[in-house]
């Protein structure tokens, strides 16, 4: 036999079985589709979907050449003369076509996207190469009410999951431009300070981008992060007036939140509010969702000035979290399990199953490559309520045998033109 080829390493295949690395199954996740799809909804916002390749160009003017998403991690080649990437994130590609299409020509616009975004990371359990996000956008809003919403809505969703007491809200106002130039220089005077202590990493990152030093995990170097300059000694007015009012306004609406002067988030195109929402419970990949404020980015993209705010959630960090601690329910099991046995037995069958079918009844069929018996077995570990027997009796008769699988009901056998009003009597009880 040929050697088996195998999908590439941080690469999921979604099945309709839990694997033993990737314990999410393909109805888990589309239980979840059904249930954002209603949340989104609910919240008005639009869904759009662009391409997964985009021009590199796009991710470097808005991710930032010196992040580890653009410098690192992303997948980029050549196409005959153009440097093309796979999508590391969303918010790019979105802003790209709504600018492109005008959609911001004379209303503000609330957009929702979900699909594959690729990053060259070091793979573990919650962080793959490709991986899926689920992001929204609400372009045009300034007010702090828009912020204040955007949060509410995924704490709301983190409810609808089952999830609300895993995680937890960690919140930081980043400023203007201006405001972080001048911390920055303050930042990058106390770094070189002490240069003698910084490692290797933070050596590097010291000019590049200085706010990602104070992120370190190095545990020797937690005194001099928790010492260094803090942006928010450098707010001006309106930054702190801005960022009090969002932190009422969640006071307001009941949804605690942690102040983390050190959240940066690995972006550039943030400013103002930034926010991620974390968990204990996935070990070391513990950030489900993180987003913010990013008011210059669809300037910088050829747009008009379009203040702005959005946030993205890893699905499969989420979904570990919710089938580990949450309460999604699956749609997996079928209404009726179809079995028949001897050849005159199959049309009688496959019309019966129609008629179900046509009432929105989900029938499960498998051939009759087995006994009755067998068969039966087969239906009830399918999870199905009812079996729908056609054996070589029910066929001469032109009758159907309807058998409940899961309660008392027993079984009957009617007449084949009765079988959709039996099922609905036993179905209304
Ligand atoms: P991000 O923090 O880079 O933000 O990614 C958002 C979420 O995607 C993360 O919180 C995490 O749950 C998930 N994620 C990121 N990388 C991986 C990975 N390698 N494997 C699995 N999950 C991952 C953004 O992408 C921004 N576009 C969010 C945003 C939207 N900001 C404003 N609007």
């Amino acid at each position: 036999m040929a050697n088996k080829i195998q999908a590439i390493k941080g690469m999921n295949d979604l099945l309709p079985i839990a694997q033993k690395d990737f314990p999410i199954t393909a109805s888990f996740w589309q239980a979840f589709e059904q249930l954002t799809i209603q949340w989104l909804h609910d919240y008005g916002y639009q869904y759009i979907r662009t391409p997964i390749l985009e021009p590199t160009g796009l991710f470097v003017r808005s991710i930032g050449e010196e992040t580890d998403v653009v410098g690192k991690e992303m997948y980029t080649f050549d196409d005959y003369g153009e440097s093309l990437s796979l999508r590391p994130e969303g918010t790019a590609s979105c802003l790209r076509a709504a600018v492109e299409h005008n959609l911001l020509y004379n209303a503000p616009q609330k957009l929702w996207y979900t699909g594959p975004m690729f990053r060259h990371e070091k793979p573990q359990k919650g962080r793959y190469r490709q991986f899926h996000q689920l992001g929204v956008e609400a372009l045009g809003f300034a007010g702090m009410d828009t912020d204040a919403e955007i949060i509410a809505m995924c704490a709301d969703l983190w409810k609808r999951l089952g999830i609300a007491n895993q995680v937890q809200l960690e919140l930081n106002c980043l400023g203007n431009k201006e405001e972080r130039l001048s911390h920055r220089a303050a930042l990058v005077a106390y770094l070189q300070e002490n240069q003698a202590i910084l490692d290797e990493d933070s050596l590097r990152r010291m000019h590049t981008n200085p706010l990602r030093v104070l992120d370190t995990k190095n545990p020797a170097l937690q005194e001099m992060a928790n010492q260094a300059p803090r942006l928010a000694d450098f707010l001006g007015e309106q930054s702190r007036q801005d960022y009090e009012q969002l932190k009422n306004i969640l006071n307001a609406l009941n949804i605690p939140f942690i102040e983390n002067p050190r959240l940066v988030r690995g972006l550039d195109y943030y400013n103002a509010t930034v926010f991620e929402w974390t968990t204990t419970a996935l070990g070391a990949q513990g950030t489900i969702c993180g987003g913010g404020r990013y008011d210059g980015l669809i300037e910088e993209l050829g747009g008009k000035p379009t203040p702005s705010i959005g946030f993205a959630m890893g699905i499969e960090r989420l979904l570990l979290l919710v089938q580990a601690t949450g309460s999604l329910k699956t749609i997996e099991n079928a209404d009726v399990y179809a079995i028949y046995s001897g050849t005159d037995a199959m049309i009688p069958l496959l019309q019966a199953v129609q008629n179900l079918r046509l009432q929105n009844i989900a029938v499960r069929t498998h051939g009759a490559d087995q006994k009755l018996a067998k068969q039966l077995q087969r239906a009830d570990a399918s999870g199905a309520r009812f079996a729908l027997i056609v054996g070589q009796d029910e066929a001469a008769s032109n009758s159907v045998t309807l058998k409940d699988l899961r309660g008392d009901k027993g079984q009957v056998t009617i007449p084949a033109a009765e079988l959709l009003n039996q099922y609905q009597q036993w179905t209304e009880c």
